[in-house]
C-alpha cells in the first residue's frame, strides 16, 4: 500500500455507509463502489474568449513550464487508460488553442482500451480543425453556445463572434463529429431570455441542447451565486412556450443530463443541475488539469500532483499506485450546500 499526501475533505450529500468491500480491479473504483472510467483532460488553461461567468477580462494564465509537455501528458494519460479509463473528454480553457492538438488527439485516440474520445470546445477554431481532428480519431464535440443572439453572444463572451462558432458547428457535423451536443450555461440577466430559442433548436436538429446551472469558483463565485438560474425555472420557461417535455427512456444514469424531448422534436434537451439536484452518486469521472494534477471532484479543491513526481523521476508503476489510492479516496459529493466553494481554481483551470 502506498502512502500519499492527500487532503481531508468533509463529505456530504447523503454519503452512503461504507459497510462493504468493493472490487479494486480490474478498473478503477472509489470506496463508495463508484466505477471511475471517465477522464476529463484539460489541455490548457488559456482561452480565446472571456465569458463573463468564467474568467476576468484580464486573466493571467500559467507559465508554459508549469504545464504538462506533450510527452508528459501522453505518459500520464496512458497510465490512466491502462488503469481502466475508457472515455476521455478534452477540455480547456479552450482545448483547440493547445499547440499540436491534432497530434495529441491522434495519440490518445489510439490508446488500446479507450472507447470514446470527445472534446468540449467553444467552437471558434472548429471551421479549420473539425476535419483534421475527426481524421485523427476524435469522435464527438460539445460546443458551448449560450445564446443565439449575436449581440448578446458578444456581451457574454466579451469578444466572441457567433457566426464563427456556427460555422464551427457546421464543420463539426460535416466532419462526422456527431451527435452534436450544445452546452448553454444559463446566467440571469445575460441569457435567461434565450432558453426558449435554444430549446427550439432541438425541434429541427438531432442535437442535444443542455442547460447548465452556473457553478461558483473562486474569484467568480459571487457573480455565479447571484446569477444562477435553476433548471426547474429554465424547464418551466421552455414548457410554457413549447409544450411539455417528455422524458427519453433508456437514459445512462452516469450522464448528468437526463434527456427530454419536446413534442415532435428530432433532438433532445437536457438539464445539468449540479446545484439544485446533485448527481454525485452516479459520478464516474476524474479530471487531469493542464498542470498535471488529478482532481477528484470538480467542486472540491483536493488534488493529487502527478506532474512533480513524474519530473522527479518516479516510475510509472509507482505513479499508478498513487492514482489508484487517490481515486479510492474520491470525495462523495460537493460541499456547496454547506457553503464550501472551490477556491484554488477557476472553471477554466479545471475544464468543467
Ligand atoms: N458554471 C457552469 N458551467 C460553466 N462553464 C464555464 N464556467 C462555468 C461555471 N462557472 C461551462 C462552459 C462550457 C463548459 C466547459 O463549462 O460554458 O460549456
Ligand atoms: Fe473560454 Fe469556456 Fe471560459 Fe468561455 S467558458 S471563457 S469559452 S473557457
Amino acid at each position: 500500500m502506498v502512502r500519499i499526501p492527500l487532503f481531508e475533505t468533509p463529505l456530504s450529500l447523503r454519503e452512503p455507509p461504507q459497510d462493504r468491500l468493493y472490487p479494486t480491479g480490474p478498473g478503477l473504483y472509489d470506496r463508495f463502489g463508484r466505477h471511475i472510467n471517465y477522464l476529463r483532460v484539460s489541455l490548457t488553461d488559456v482561452c480565446n474568449l472571456r465569458c463573463v461567468y468564467c474568467m476576468p477580462e484580464r486573466m493571467t494564465f500559467r507559465p508554459r513550464h508549469e504545464l504538462m509537455s506533450d510527452a508528459e501528458l501522453f505518459q500520464i494519460v496512458q497510465a490512466l487508460v491502462e488503469l481502466g479509463i475508457e472515455k476521455i473528454r478534452l477540455t480547456g480553457g479552450e482545448p483547440t488553442v493547445r499547440p499540436n492538438l491534432v497530434e495529441i488527439v491522434r495519440f490518445i485516440a489510439h490508446l488500446p482500451g479507450l472507447k470514446m474520445l470527445a472534446m468540449t470546445t467553444n467552437g471558434i477554431l472548429l471551421p479549420q480543425l473539425a476535419e483534421p481532428l475527426a481524421r485523427a480519431g476524435l469522435k464527438r464535440v460539445n460546443i458551448s453556445i449560450d445564446t443565439l443572439d449575436p449581440v448578446q453572444f458578444r456581451r457574454i463572451t466579451r469578444w466572441g463572434d457567433l457566426d464563427t462558432v456556427w460555422a464551427g458547428l457546421e464543420a463539426a457535423e460535416a466532419a462526422g463529429l456527431r451527435p452534436i451536443k450544445i452546452n448553454a450555461v444559463v446566467t440571469r440577466g445575460f441569457n435567461d431570455d434565450q432558453v426558449v430559442p435554444l430549446a427550439r433548436l432541438s425541434l429541427e436538429r438531432d442535437w442535444e441542447i443542455r442547460f447548465i446551472e452556473l457553478m461558483p469558483f473562486g474569484s467568480e463565485a459571487e457573480f455565479a451565486q447571484a446569477a444562477v438560474v435553476s433548471s426547474q425555472e429554465t424547464r418551466a420557461r421552455i414548457e410554457a412556450e413549447l409544450g411539455p417535455l417528455q422524458e427519453v427512456p433508456g437514459h445512462d444514469p452516469r450522464d448528468p443530463a437526463r434527456p427530454y424531448r419536446l413534442p415532435g422534436a428530432r433532438g433532445t434537451i437536457g438539464f445539468i443541475s449540479t446545484i439544485t439536484e446533485p448527481f454525485c452518486a452516479g459520478c464516474n469521472r476524474v479530471r487531469l488539469t493542464a498542470d498535471g494534477k488529478l482532481r477528484l471532484c470538480l467542486l472540491r479543491d483536493g488534488e493529487l500532483d502527478l506532474l512533480t513526481p513524474l519530473r522527479q523521476g518516479m516510475s510509472m508503476a509507482e505513479l499508478k499506485q498513487h492514482i489508484v489510492a487517490a481515486i479510492w479516496q474520491k470525495p462523495w459529493g460537493h460541499g456547496l450546500p454547506e457553503g464550501i466553494i472551490p477556491q484554488s481554481r477557476l472553471m477554466s483551470q479545471i475544464g468543467g
